[in-house]
């Protein structure tokens, strides 16, 4: 039978369930944690895009190569950008850096990297501060490919444009451009930056804690996990904080529905930075 663009992009709530068994039986990604209507969505993208019902699916991921990993790297939303949130970059400037100085070394962990535009950004923060030099910022990710792009630390030109502008919001006296050069309508992020910068792969959902943070970032990846998921990672980053450590998490996330919330002090309830005290 013919099937007509998009007609058949339509997966239910149990389809999902399937989906989810196979996956986890053919390559080992379980998907359980994440929630059902984000799922559902990126789904949909694929099969719309790919012209596929859920029969066509179910057999691409069992027969065609490669098939599982794209699908994992589609269902992983990597939307990112350098100072995602100018005013958080701001409030971290002012209500965390001083704390961090006080730290004879500073270990960052930006959890859920993606292409490492958070990573970068750290960096850039540490670096206008004068605490780069003893500082170490680890950028990890369940998505190898996204991790590769980000161990290049090259950036399309047409990017740079509202990188700056964030920057620029963040702070309106040093200049952006000192950070990278431009090789044809590309940006390379300076060795001065990467010097102090280690990508890799780490799955929230199943990896354990690797080291001892004063701050850790994980922002915009616990909205597209459900409650229990979030309580695992919420443990795993407590355990990898320094006693009064930092924790940081996106705009549309926070603490507030977990025990673990007793066990911090709210740096800022706005963009949602905490610091570990018990
Ligand atoms: C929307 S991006 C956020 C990137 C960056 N933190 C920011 O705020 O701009 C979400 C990232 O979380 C990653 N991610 C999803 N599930 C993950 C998991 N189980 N472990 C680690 N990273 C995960 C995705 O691959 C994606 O790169």
């Amino acid at each position: 039978m013919v099937k007509l663009d998009g007609e058949s992009s339509h997966i239910s709530f149990e389809e999902i369930e399937e989906i989810i068994v196979l996956l986890k039986q053919v390559s080992g990604f379980d998907l359980s944690g994440y929630t059902r209507s984000s799922l559902k969505r990126r789904m949909e993208r694929i099969m719309g895009l790919d012209n596929m019902d859920f029969i066509d699916l179910k057999n691409a991921l069992t027969n065609v190569s490669g098939f599982q990993t794209y699908l994992m790297h589609e269902i992983t939303v990597n939307v990112t950008e350098m100072f995602r949130d100018p005013e958080f970059y701001h409030e971290l400037n002012s209500s965390v850096i001083s704390y961090l100085r006080t730290f004879p070394r500073v270990k960052v962990w930006s959890a859920g990297c993606s292409s490492g535009e958070e990573a970068y950004s750290l960096a850039i923060l540490l670096s206008e501060n004068k605490l780069y030099d003893r500082s170490f910022i680890y950028g990890t990710d369940v998505n190898s490919a996204i991790i590769e792009t980000a161990r290049k630390g090259i950036f399309p030109l047409q990017k740079i444009k509202t990188y700056t502008e964030n920057f620029n919001r963040f702070n309106g006296e040093s200049s952006f451009g000192h950070y990278y050069t431009v090789k044809y309508d590309m940006a390379i992020m300076s060795n001065i930056l990467r010097k102090n910068i280690l990508f890799s792969t780490h799955n929230l959902a199943t990896d354990a804690v690797f080291n001892e943070f004063q701050l850790i970032t994980c922002r915009n990846v616990l909205i597209y996990f459900d409650l229990d998921l979030q309580h695992r990672v919420f443990q795993l980053l407590y355990d990898s904080l320094s006693p009064f450590g930092f924790l940081c998490l996106g705009t549309k996330e926070s603490l507030i529905k977990h025990d673990i919330k007793d066990k911090f002090r709210v740096v800022s309830r706005k963009y949602n930075i905490y610091q570990k005290i018990k």
